[in-house]
């Protein structure tokens, strides 16, 4: 059993994220990692995949792609993955951004990894025991062509009334200020939300807008991450992440989870009409 600090959940309201080195074995990781690249390689884009990320003309059928991927597992290339003729520009495995959504229902390596009783335990610890899986990604911020991930808090994308979204992202390779280890705002998760994204009425995806003021750009702090760290944060905490400009990849595992008895609006982007939400306990 990991090391739970006695007063994690304390830290966790105070600060709005906790940095947990050590929490997964780092044989765990690589099996993860191993299964995740097997998964890659198994994965042979189609017509329309590589249609949906070669132009920029098919903004239907990219939303399509995206908003249909909540109870599958698909993979979301880095932009520039393909050149003008459609094909890859370097091989598979260097050119996949993500996948996503729902590997931790399916996948059953994904499951293993997703709902241990190290995890069950933690999240009674910090205050949410009883909350389901609700999406997970495993995002390989490429070398070199590892894209920026700007400020953003998950409630954001992940809308609850009342808000109850909790990320769990794990360093399945080590996090560093190089390869673009996550920055967070202490104390942030104090901020009101800024915006909602959810699915548009005439089809697509759009954001509201509920405060346009920007998020204070002193006072954020590197979460530089050993493998097998596991970070906790509150959906409300904002967060980004640089380019990876290094030679490593940082490749990262994530899960949201929300409270069952909480509403979940039918217009959030992500929905899973046919997958039943599970917790940690399984
Ligand atoms: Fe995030």
């Amino acid at each position: 059993m990991p090391d739970i600090r006695a007063n994690a959940r304390e830290q966790f309201l105070r600060d709005g994220f906790l940095v947990l080195p050590d929490f997964v074995d780092t044989d765990a990781c690589d099996a993860l990692k191993e299964r995740a690249n097997s998964l890659v390689h198994g994965f042979e884009p189609d017509d329309t995949v590589r249609s949906i990320f070669s132009t920029n003309e098919q903004t239907r059928t990219s939303d399509d792609y995206f908003l249909g991927s909540g109870d599958q597992i698909r993979f979301f290339f880095e932009e520039d993955a393909f050149g003008p003729d459609g094909e890859l520009r370097q091989p598979i495995e260097l050119s996949i951004n993500k996948f996503g959504h729902a590997q931790h229902d399916l996948d059953p390596v994904f499951d293993a990894f997703s709902r241990t009783p190290d995890l069950a335990a933690l999240a009674e610890a910090v205050g949410f025991g009883d909350h389901v899986l609700m999406q997970s990604m495993y995002i390989f911020k490429q070398p070199h062509i590892g894209g920026e991930v700007t400020c953003h808090n998950d409630h954001t994308f992940i809308w609850t009334e009342p808000r109850s979204c909790v990320g769990l992202w794990f360093a399945i390779e080590d996090a560093t200020l190089e390869n673009g280890a996550m920055w967070a705002l202490p104390g942030g998760h104090r901020i009101p939300p800024k915006r909602r994204f959810r699915r548009a009425e005439s089809g697509g995806t759009t954001f509201d807008e509920l405060d346009t003021t920007p998020y204070p750009s002193e006072g954020l702090v590197s979460l530089e991450a050993s493998k097998g760290t596991l970070i906790l944060l509150d959906g409300l905490l904002p967060h980004l992440s640089g380019a990876n400009r290094s030679d490593h990849s940082r490749h990262a595992y994530t899960l949201h989870v929300v409270d069952p008895t909480a509403e979940y609006p039918t217009d959030n982007w992500l929905q899973r009409p046919d997958l039943p939400l599970r917790g940690f306990r399984g």
